[in-house]
């Protein structure tokens, strides 16, 4: 994995270009990124903050052999990665909000994006699209966005050097995927579990059925988060927002 990675000063989104290229049919494992995003995209239609070299902005081509519904797994995976490495990398408390961001003390410092392409419920391929928000300052933000987001800079009081992390991330997915090739997603279901901070804690999701109360309790095989409701059922959630 990232041994074929292309380098942009400036583009609109990394997943778009990553987008064209898995269409152009390049291989597993190739990594685009960008020092600054113009449009940079995050889940449910926000945007995403892409400052000239502050952060680290990237997307990886991936074609795994997996049935569709399988998806969300990959997401789960990628957020146990990055989480390690920047754990390690970092000495930072970081902890997994589900399904996929990274919290520093309750605020945002990474996001995870993935978007796939799938003919005839065969998956063709997957863009893993990772922000990372690096060295950002305070002046980067918005007044209203410093209560939700901070950089690893501004938790750590120091700056980091890109292409460590990015090299540790790397080392670290390719680690957990291989992980997940031979031994299927148990292994990676307890990584997730014991690096989350959402779960046992009542909460309150936002799904497209409606808004849901209960205690998160673990993963599914599926992936999906299990939610114990006040009657005693315990439901799978699979896409909602945690509020
Ligand atoms: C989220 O938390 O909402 C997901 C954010 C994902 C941002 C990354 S930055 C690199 C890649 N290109 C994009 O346009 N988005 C993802």
């Amino acid at each position: 994995l990232g041994r074929s990675v292309k380098l942009f000063d400036e583009v609109d989104s990394t997943q778009n270009i990553a987008q064209k290229l898995a269409e152009e049919g390049a291989p597993e494992g190739t990594l685009i990124l960008a020092e600054r995003q113009l449009s940079g995209r995050g889940r449910m239609g926000r945007s995403w903050l892409s400052p000239k070299g502050r952060g680290v902005w990237m997307s990886m081509i991936l074609r795994p052999t997996i049935p569709l519904p399988y998806t969300p797994q990959l997401t789960l995976l990628t957020a146990v990665a990055l989480c390690r490495a920047l754990r390690r990398l970092t000495g930072l408390e970081i902890g997994i909000k589900w399904p996929n961001d990274l919290l520093i003390d309750g605020r945002k410092i990474s996001g995870i994006l993935l978007e796939s392409s799938a003919e005839e419920e065969r998956l063709r391929h997957v863009i893993v699209g990772v922000g990372i928000s690096v060295n950002l300052d305070k002046q980067h933000y918005t007044e209203d966005m410093l209560d939700r987001v901070i950089s690893l800079k501004m938790a750590a009081g120091i700056t980091f050097d890109r292409s460590e992390i990015i090299a540790g991330f790397l080392a670290e997915f390719e680690a957990v995927y291989t992980l997940y090739e031979q031994e299927g997603f148990a292994p990676v279901r307890s990584l997730w579990e014991a690096l989350s901070v959402s779960l046992h804690k009542p909460c309150k999701l936002t799904t497209p059925q409606g808004i849901m109360e209960g205690i998160p309790v673990g993963l599914a095989d599926s992936g999906a988060l299990l939610l114990k409701l006040e009657d005693g059922d315990t439901v799978p959630v699979f896409s909602a927002e945690m509020g």
